[in-house]
């Protein structure tokens, strides 16, 4: 059988627990304060140590509870999830402690940081919420269209033609946001690992890029002008998804530029300081409001009115973007000006300062 940890081993588990833990005798003294519950508290154990709890630690719902545990003649072992100052959410356990008399002679509460799991639960139900409304939505119409043409629409061919084309375009618009919804959940899941990296040749890669949009820009009478030196120094990324942040900003720069005044520009500019790679995706477009422009880069967000909801788009182009930068260690930024301009500016390590 397994002994009980005793003496220094207890000492050296509690030191290195994750947790807070504190432990107070039947008159509410402290009497252990590990470092975790010294960074907790941010008070040192030397100057607790011996000192009365609620005299030490605010009066809150946590000293109130883990004290009335020692006062209760027959207490048993407590855990409840409760609030700390700064938004944070601790889970406390608390336990009585008993002499060989199985008499209480004091308290360990242990508490364990929930924060993050909170966060990360609240992020999680947002998240199904959007996506479950924004397939919602198709599929709503695609319901509406089936169900027309099976009612008698069908024996006419032209609306039979009009009401496929419109479930046709539904479910492409469906599949790319599932598409979308994936790269972002993989992007995101291997930012929290060792990704492959390779020197990746930036001015190759933007041209590559900015081709695609040769030919539309052209029929949209646009200038794309690429002002990127042959001599940039070298990121280390992946090639495929530097060149997915390309295309995404560009097909926005081109995009959003479509109507008001003629002979717009898309410029895609690079240049290097000791550090940065910096790229500058600059439009002459329809431009962000003021009041909308820190939300553009949340999941699914489309500027609320004018040419963004007629054109067709999923609203995870940005936070594909910002989330393959942050994964190499890049930034991006916008400024815009309604009706005038949008400059997205890019920014990535590059191979001379690693
Ligand atoms: N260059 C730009 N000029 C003006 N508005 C822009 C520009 N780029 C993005 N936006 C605004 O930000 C929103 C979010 O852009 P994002 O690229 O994430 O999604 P999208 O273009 O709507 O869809 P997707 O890129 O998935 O096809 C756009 O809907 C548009 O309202
Ligand atoms: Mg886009």
């Amino acid at each position: 059988m397994a002994r009980k940890p005793t003496g220094k081993i207890s000492e050296a588990i509690i030191e290195n627990l994750n947790d807070a833990a504190i432990g107070i005798d039947k008159e509410g003294k402290i009497i252990l304060f590990n470092p975790q519950a010294e960074a907790l508290f941010e008070k040192k154990e030397e100057e607790v140590q011996g000192q009365k709890i609620w005299d030490i630690l605010e009066i809150s719902d946590f000293t109130r509870t883990f004290i009335s545990l020692v006062k209760n003649s027959d207490p048993t072992r407590l855990e409840q999830v409760l609030p700390f100052p700064g938004n944070r959410i601790f889970l406390a356990k608390m336990h009585p402690v008993r002499n060989s008399d199985d008499r209480v002679v004091g308290a360990v509460a242990i508490l364990e940081d929930l924060t993050t799991i909170h966060k990360m639960e609240k992020t999680m139900n947002e998240f199904v919420a959007v996506v479950s409304h924004e397939l919602k939505t198709p599929l709503t119409s695609i319901k509406g269209f089936v169900e027309t043409l099976l009612e008698g629409a069908l024996s006419n061919p032209e609306v039979t033609r009009k009401f496929l084309q419109v479930i046709n375009s539904e479910t492409n618009r469906m599949t790319r946001l599932v598409i979308s919804l994936l790269d972002l959940t993989r992007i995101m899941r291997e930012n929290g690992h060792q990704k492959t990296s390779e020197p990746i040749n930036l001015p190759e890669v933007i041209k590559d890029a900015a081709n695609l949009f040769g030919h539309i820009a052209e029929e949209k009478g646009m200038h794309l002008i690429i002002t990127v030196p042959d001599d940039l120094p070298g990121i280390l990324a992946d090639r495929d998804k530097i060149r997915q942040v390309m295309i995404n900003l560009i097909d926005n720069a081109i995009k959003y530029s479509s109507i008001g005044k003629k002979d717009h520009e898309v410029e895609v500019k690079a240049w290097a300081d000791e550090s940065y790679v910096h790229i500058h995706v600059r439009d002459t477009g329809i431009g962000i409001p003021d009041d909308e422009i820190d939300k553009i880069f949340n999941k699914f967000y489309r500027v609320q009115k004018g040419l963004a909801t007629e054109l067709g788009g999923t609203g995870l182009g940005l936070s594909i973007t910002r989330e393959i930068l942050k994964g190499y260690g890049g930034t991006i930024e916008v400024e815009s000006v309604q009706n005038e301009y949008s400059i997205f500016k890019l920014k990535l390590p590059h191979i001379l300062k690693l």
